[in-house]
């Protein structure tokens, strides 16, 4: 779905942003790309609706070089959620600013209006139809401006910092809502440096370091590589750290969840009773 092929991004200022990117993600694969700041983590999104077009090498969506066609084009195939939703808003009614996007795309008035119902019973905004934009809290603005997003379903969504100024309570939704979408189909690609986040979820994970891949692979690898993460400037998730000071008790320490915890706590508990017996 997407392809990043030997991608540097430099910009104007000079800044070297991506350094010889090369990665594939597929149709329906769930992504977070993680890394200090400065990793280069928001440039890569912004390659993904064609904001931005390398410098050298080449990015494809869906087969398509993005040199070839424009934002707009682009933003039917691949929705992108920014860090500062706010950004995003200019119309007085929430209702409206889901409603712009749907009519620039050419959706019908009917189903414009079911699209708009869908989206805002789905993020829990119905009852801020009438609202201005401006007048949400921090983390209903992130919500509206997925909302905005999934109205139009694309078949890619990227979100920025997807979980930055959200309640223990909305991120919850939040991670439920992302499992939810890559259940059906969607690839899914959010950039944050929230580790735990990120251990429930259990994605791919992507990590960037001064504009280039580090590791890739799946959660559990990565989430319980203290080495690599360090030098990422992350740190483990609480439950990784807590059972790697456990395996010289011979308890399983590459463990990322809190269920897998218990299971392999208990299960050493139940070998050293079983010992202790016989
Ligand atoms: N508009 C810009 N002009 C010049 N340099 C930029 C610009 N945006 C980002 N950079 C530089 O490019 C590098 C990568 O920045 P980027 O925003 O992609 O990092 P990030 O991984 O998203 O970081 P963060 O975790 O802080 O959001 C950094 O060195 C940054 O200073
Ligand atoms: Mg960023």
């Amino acid at each position: 779905m997407i392809k990043f092929d030997s991608v540097t991004y430099v910009y104007p200022t000079g800044a070297r942003a991506l350094s010889d990117v090369s990665v594939e993600v597929g149709k329906g694969e769930l992504v977070a790309l993680m890394g200090e700041n400065g990793a280069g983590k928001t440039t890569f999104i912004k390659h993904l609706n064609g904001l931005l077009k390398p410098t050298s090498g080449r990015v494809y969506v869906d087969g398509k070089d993005t040199r070839t066609l424009s934002v707009a084009q682009l933003s039917r195939i691949v929705g992108v959620v920014f860090q500062n939703a706010e950004d995003m808003f200019f119309l007085p009614t929430v209702e409206e600013e889901v409603a712009f996007s749907l009519r620039n795309l050419g959706f019908s008035e009917d189903v414009v209006q079911k699209r708009i119902d869908w989206a805002l019973k789905f993020m829990e905004l119905e009852v801020y139809k009438k609202r201005s934009p401006f007048l949400l809290s921090g983390g209903e603005k992130k919500r509206l401006a997925l909302a905005i997003i999934l109205a139009w379903n694309p078949q890619v969504i990227a979100m920025d910092e997807p979980t930055v100024g959200q309640d223990s309570m909305q991120k919850e939704k939040l991670k439920e809502m992302i499992k939810q979408l890559s259940l059906q189909g969607r690839t899914v690609i959010i950039s944050t440096h929230d580790v735990e986040f990120v251990a429930e979820l259990r994605p791919r994970v992507i990590l960037m370091s001064r504009g280039k891949i580090v590791a890739d692979g799946d959660a559990d690898t990565i989430l319980t590589d203290g080495e690599l993460l360090r030098s990422c400037s992350i740190l483990m998730p609480q439950v990784a750290a807590t059972m790697s000071r456990l395996t010289d008790l011979g308890f399983n320490a590459k463990v990322i969840s809190v269920e897998e915890a218990v299971r392999s706590i208990v299960k050493r508990l139940m070998e050293i009773e079983h010992t202790r017996r016989a």
